[in-house]
């Protein structure tokens, strides 16, 4: 029998395929989702259960930690559009910093050792060129609230594991992309450029809109950094099997493939991919964006031994539209 991992979030996106790929690695898993955002087909039939719950109800919590005992948790659970936590702060505060100490209590009281945590890049704010490529002790200056209440998170671990018997893994993930065959990535509303894309490629859109060409970069719309799923989820697991061992108690890590690329490129590489014109038009820029977000990612390759197996954009491009393909209208189907 593998360990026993509670996955919060396990339904959503980057949480489903974390799931699967901790099965197939041999560990055994429960999902605790409280389905906002969670899609029921994206969890593996494997799981032991998939548990209907809330990360800040301390109840539901108690119920899943006092039925199973778990060796580590993941935690993914959170509200994660950038505009709307400038729109509505407290939603936020509610449902990420709320989530994520209502959790640490939990699981320093049922004695569960370990947690991986999803941290972003958007700890990082609009970083000073000199510090790109964005390794971990880039100044932290978020410019909004969802990534304050991930940098808050994050220092409520430190001191949480630096007083009990836990340790921590926060992983900045840059921009997630791709997918399995059967797992891909559905939000609604959808505002991840890649998926946005593809719905034009799909016919589920006329078009899309560039936000700002104006930024000071090679063609003037924002860089990214696009980091496949599976790729993350290795990550996850790699960071696990690190705290089993003499680690620290409180690590962080910045996950990229440390290549950039601008809208009008992954734009051009889908047309590409998918054999559509996909319309875009130049429209304003989006609050709260910053120019450019690439990682330097050499520590969890040096310390974790992590390694990026799809890294060129074309394949994750690839992977997200064959799952677009057959899921044209999600999970929904
Ligand atoms: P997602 O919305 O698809 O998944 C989050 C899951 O958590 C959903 O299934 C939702 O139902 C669940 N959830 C939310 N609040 C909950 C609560 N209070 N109790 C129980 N369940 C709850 O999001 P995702 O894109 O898979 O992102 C997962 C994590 O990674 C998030 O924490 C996000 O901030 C972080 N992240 C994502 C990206 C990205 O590019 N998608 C980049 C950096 C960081
Ligand atoms: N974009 C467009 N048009 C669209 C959608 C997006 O031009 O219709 C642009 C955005 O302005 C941005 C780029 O495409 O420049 C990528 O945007 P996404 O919304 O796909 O991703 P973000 O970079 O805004 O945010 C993602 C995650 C955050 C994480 C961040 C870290 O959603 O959680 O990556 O890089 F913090």
């Amino acid at each position: 029998m593998g360990e026993l991992v509670l996955v919060c979030g396990g339904a959503g996106y980057i949480g489903s395929i974390c799931v699967h790929e901790l099965i197939e690695t041999g560990y055994d898993v429960v999902v605790f989702d409280n389905m906002t955002k969670g899609h029921k087909d994206a969890v593996d039939s494997r799981v032991k259960e998939l548990v209907v719950g809330d990360v800040r109800n301390e109840e539901d919590l108690n119920a899943v930690l006092s039925k199973y005992s778990f060796d580590a948790c993941m935690h993914f659970c959170a509200d994660s559009l950038v505009g709307e936590s400038v729109k509505v702060p407290l939603k936020y505060y509610d449902n990420n910093m709320n989530g994520a100490i209502e959790l640490a209590k939990a699981l320093t009281r049922h004695n569960v050792g370990r947690i991986v945590f999803s941290s972003t890049a958007a700890i990082f704010g609009e970083p000073n060129p000199e510090f790109v490529p964005i390794a971990e002790n880039c100044p932290k200056e978020p410019t909004n609230p969802y990534g304050e209440t991930k940098l808050s998170i994050e220092h409520m671990l430190r001191w949480t594991t630096n007083a009990h018997d836990l340790k921590a893994t926060c992983l900045r993930y840059f921009n997630a992309a791709g997918a399995l065959p059967n797992i891909g990535e559905d939000h609604s509303p959808e505002s991840h450029l890649i998926p946005i894309v593809l719905q034009v490629a799909l016919g589920k859109r006329d078009k899309l809109a560039i936000f700002g060409d104006d930024y000071p970069t090679r063609d003037g719309t924002c860089v990214r950094d696009y980091i496949h799923v599976v790729d993350l989820a290795h990550a996850h697991i790699k960071a696990l099997e690190y705290m089993k061992d003499e680690s620290p108690k409180f690590n962080t890590f910045n996950l990229g493939t440390s290549n950039g690329l601008t809208v009008k490129e992954i734009i051009e590489t889908s047309r590409k991919v998918t054999g559509h014109p996909i319309p875009a038009d130049v429209g304003p820029r989006r609050d709260g964006d910053p120019a450019t977000l690439v990682a330097d990612s050499r520590r969890a390759q040096e310390v974790l031994g992590w390694t990026v197996r799809f890294g060129d954009v074309e394949s994750i491009i690839r992977s997200a539209w064959e799952w677009h393909q057959g899921h044209p209208d999600g999970y929904a189907q």
